[in-house]
């Protein structure tokens, strides 16, 4: 691919399902017994501050038992060896791309390792359980919750990921769905600023038709394909391309 300098990467649920962490919309996808939107609402919240704040304390407490897998590491190196620009953009709470070393990366859905102060906004890390009424550490009210972005809230770091997007050369969207935005739509702006476009996912997504390229298969063999590929690029390919 010529003139390619900076990549945006988005990844799904799809990423961490070789890691054993569930899909949303994979068979199985609802979490003990409850759909996801059924939790992951203010108004759930509101009305049932206890199972909410259950459902992602066990969610958190499974990462405990997990580990990332060859697609994370193949990202991690990416991070590491690309010599433009990256932004990986994780719709996924999960801690795997971190924990491979990624490190030009952010969570647009919230990360279940941080709680979200509803009084006063500050944020902290957090790994045990988040009981309704946990105390915030910076202004200490009652008022922590799962510092994650619910259906009908607003994700996280979106003017980033828009200055990211119309500066990339490339988009590259691996294991989502193309079932929820504005992520979905990620791909049809890229294209918009002249973006190439490639999705790595094991199934087509609601979203396929936009891609420029797709390939079907398991992240875990694709993504280290792939990173490979573009590591391999000559000096003759990579080219800057956007300054
Ligand atoms: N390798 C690659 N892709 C995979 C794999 C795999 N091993 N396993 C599943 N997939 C693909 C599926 O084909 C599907 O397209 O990953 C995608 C998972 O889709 P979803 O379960 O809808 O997850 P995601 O797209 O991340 O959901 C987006 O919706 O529920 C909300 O906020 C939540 O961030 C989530 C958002």
């Amino acid at each position: 691919m010529k003139g390619i300098r900076n990549i945006v990467v988005l990844t799904g649920a799809g990423i961490s399902a070789e890691s054993g962490i569930a899909t949303f919309r994979g068979p199985g996808g609802l979490w003990e017994g409850h759909r996801v939107e059924d939790v992951c609402t203010p108004e759930a919240l509101a009305a049932d501050a206890e199972l909410v704040h259950r459902f992602y304390d066990v969610r958190r407490a499974a990462l405990a038992t997990v580990v990332p897998n060859a697609a994370h590491d193949a990202l991690a190196r990416l991070d590491a060896e690309w010599p433009g620009e990256l932004l990986i953009v994780t719709q996924n709470v999960d801690d795997l791309h971190e924990r491979a070393a990624a490190k030009r990366m952010l969570h647009m859905h919230g990360e279940l390792r941080s709680a979200l102060c509803a009084a006063c906004g500050s944020r902290e890390a957090w790994s045990g359980d988040l009981p309704p009424g946990s105390a915030c550490g910076a202004c200490g009210a009652g008022a922590l919750r799962p510092d994650i972005v619910f259906f009908g809230e607003m994700p996280y770091e979106m003017e980033r990921i828009e200055a990211a997007l119309a500066r990339c050369d490339l988009f590259v969207s691996i294991g989502t769905s193309g079932a929820v935005y504005p992520a979905a739509g990620f791909v049809q702006t890229a294209r918009h600023y002249g973006a190439e476009t490639l999705e790595l996912n094991l199934d087509p997504s609601a979203g396929s038709v936009f891609f420029a390229e797709s390939r079907m298969g398991a992240a875990g063999v694709l993504v280290p394909d792939w990173v490979a590929e573009v590591l391999g690029w000559d000096g003759s390919t990579f080219r800057p391309g956007r300054s």
